[in-house]
């Protein structure tokens, strides 16, 4: 098995949109930087990360599809992104369930509050009111740098 992920392409951000509807998740826009886990060559599912404010972004978008889950996907998506999007500080809103996914990835609970970015805190109260599913708030901080 070839797990690999790549961005998307312009040309493909119609098709990744068409997919997001299936699990009644917004759409991106095309400033949004996402991502696509192939395996063995076929598309296996998505992931992003959208930009909030300087060094600041929102991880989330994560969808693998149905027929080519449990096979690390979503933690390849996950690491992409985290290590490819060059930001030092990215939020995430996971459902709850999904807590050791993200954890495992380097993201902490985080109390929601003023430092909290005001875009952050609108989606993690829309997708709350949205999904019967509870949404946690989490943050993952860059290391500091080795001295
Ligand atoms: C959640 C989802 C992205 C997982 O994708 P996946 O590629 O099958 O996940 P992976 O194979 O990479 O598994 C990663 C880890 O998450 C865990 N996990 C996956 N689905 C889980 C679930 N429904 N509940 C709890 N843990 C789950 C796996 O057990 C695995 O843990 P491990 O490393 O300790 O074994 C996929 O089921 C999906 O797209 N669901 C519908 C959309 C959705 O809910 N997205 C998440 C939004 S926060």
């Amino acid at each position: 098995m070839t797990l690999l992920v790549r961005w998307l392409t312009a040309s493909e951000l119609e098709w990744a949109n068409s997919r997001y509807a299936e699990v009644d998740f917004l759409p991106s826009p095309a400033s949004d930087l996402v991502a696509v886990a192939e395996l063995n060559g076929t598309a296996a599912g998505l992931g992003r990360v959208t930009h909030i404010a300087p060094g600041i972004g929102e991880l989330g978008g994560m969808y693998v599809f149905p027929e080519h889950r449990g096979v690390g996907a979503s933690k390849s998506l996950i690491q992409f992104l985290i290590s490819q999007s060059n930001l030092a500080t990215l939020y995430c809103l996971p459902f709850e369930h999904l807590d050791g996914l993200y954890q495992a990835a380097g993201f902490k609970p985080c109390d929601p509050g003023p430092s909290v970015p005001g875009k952050v805190m609108e989606k993690h109260a829309w997708c709350n009111a949205r999904y019967p599913d509870p949404v946690l708030l989490m943050c993952r901080a860059a290391l500091p740098p080795v001295s």
